[in-house]
């Protein structure tokens, strides 16, 4: 289990806990965050995951593949912390960060 804190597109925090295995998008979708579109279901082709990862603990993600790149290009609200949350697992390192749901395009 990984806690991470949440901080939606108003800017409030909620934690919650997260199962390793899962990824990022699922844990917070299915934590109620209606931001979280997520409308593809987690095939990488749509964008609407898109969050921001405490740059503290970029050094724990898995590399970005060139789909999530090309796709995270699209977004207006893209910055160097971005990724698509479906293509990031939850994993114990995790624990402790700060998830932002990006703003929507
Ligand atoms: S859920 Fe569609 S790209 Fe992540």
């Amino acid at each position: 289990m990984a806690k991470l804190v949440v901080v939606n597109q108003a800017g409030a925090e909620t934690e919650i806990e997260a199962a390793e295995g899962r990824t990022l998008m699922e844990v917070i979708r299915d934590n109620g965050f209606d931001e979280m579109l997520a409308l593809c279901g987690g095939c990488c082709s749509c964008a609407t995951c898109h969050v921001h990862i405490d740059p503290a603990f970029a050094d724990k993600l898995p590399k970005m593949s060139e789909d999530e790149n090309d796709l995270l290009d699209s977004s207006d609200h893209r910055n160097e912390f971005s990724r698509l949350a479906c293509q990031v697992p939850v994993t114990a390192a995790l624990s402790g960060a700060r998830v932002t749901i990006a703003q929507e395009d």
